[in-house]
């Protein structure tokens, strides 16, 4: 019978058993999926598994200290964070298109987490013994993508870009056969604090495809600030188990008219996305409660600057898709 006790013990089992006294690595993306898979490798072989984060600066507020101080606080776990903030806003300068921008954050992302787990290899003392790699592929998406088993073979959109085609790693795959809600469990059983466990979807590259235009640093803190206040007052209204996921999304080549205390302004929208959705794959916009709408468009409007409008995206998927790039 099905316990997220029965499947923790279980996975332990085939953990120690598939590893043995070699090493793991796990990239760790922020998000519910890997954090969970390297719950439960760093409980079945504790020290031998190093996880790796990129910051690549396209985080939201607040989401990579969660990583390096909560995840780490809550599992033990030995992790490497590489800050590659630099590196990514560098690569991404002058680039509007949406495709050429994932593209790129992908590849930046593949190549500076192919260099982190070169140094594991190089530090460790039997370098060769780095053996295992660990991902938080789901049972869906062993579904999707054919279901192969042991290979790099999961959709490049849960991937951000793909795997390495010369992976010479064996893989670690504990979710393989659960669902969202069950890892979730999982994830709680094991003690990872609520706002791992319970977090909505977000892209892998994150609010990179989140600002229609040019991404730089200044768009970036000015759209981190107006979606942390977005996520405080849905929080705050207890929307967050409703709503499937909110991207708030900035309009950065575009300004309007508005007027602020005596002053004429010409700032920036900002778009809300609150989507309701069992899978992702189709979606209807949330209607939620005005009262919420209208605290979320004031705060945003009085405490960011260079914000002087709030739009409500009112379109489902289709033909709209949930994130605008
Ligand atoms: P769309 O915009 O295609 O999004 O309707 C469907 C779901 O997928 C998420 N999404 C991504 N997740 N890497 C991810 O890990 C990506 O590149 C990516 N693009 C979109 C999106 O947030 C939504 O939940």
């Amino acid at each position: 019978n099905w316990t997220t006790g029965n499947v923790i013990e279980e996975q332990v089992e085939a953990i120690r058993t598939q590893v043995g006294t070699k090493r793991a690595v796990c990239g760790l993306s922020g998000g519910v999926d890997s954090a969970v898979a390297a719950a439960l490798v760093q409980k079945a072989i504790g020290s031998q598994l190093t996880c790796v984060y990129v910051d690549h600066g396209l985080m939201r507020k607040g989401e990579t200290e969660q990583v390096e101080k909560d995840f780490v606080a809550a599992t033990g776990v030995q992790l490497k964070v590489v800050d590659a903030e630099e590196r990514f806003l560098k690569a991404l300068a002058g680039v509007s298109d949406p495709e050429e921008k994932r593209k790129i954050i992908g590849r930046e992302f593949i190549r500076v987490f192919e260099q982190a787990q070169a140094e594991i290899v190089a530090e460790a003392e039997h370098g060769e013994d780095v053996a295992f790699l660990v991902q938080g592929t789901l049972y869906p998406d062993v579904v999707e993508s054919g279901g192969g088993t042991g290979t790099a073979n999961i959709k490049s959109h849960h991937n951000v870009g793909g795997l390495p085609e010369d992976l010479e790693f064996e893989l670690v795959e504990p979710l393989r056969k659960l669902f969202k809600d069950e890892v979730r469990m999982v994830g709680q059983e094991l003690g990872l604090p609520d706002e791992i466990v319970q977090r909505q979807p977000f892209p892998g590259p994150g609010l990179g495809i989140r600002i229609v235009g040019e991404v730089t640093r200044e768009r970036l803190d000015l759209l981190r600030d107006a979606d942390a206040i977005a996520r405080e007052e849905l929080t705050a209204a207890g929307l967050d188990r409703d709503i499937w996921q909110c991207p708030v999304v900035l309009l950065a080549d575009v300004r309007s008219v508005g007027v602020q205390g005596d002053g004429r302004t010409y700032g920036h929208p900002i778009v809300l996305r609150p989507v309701s959705s069992e899978d992702a794959m189709t979606a209807d916009w949330t209607r939620m409660p005005y009262e919420v709408l209208a605290k979320i468009s004031t705060r945003i409007t009085n405490e960011v600057a260079d914000v002087n409008r709030v739009v409500l995206d009112v379109t489902s998927k289709p033909p709209g898709t949930i994130e605008w790039e």
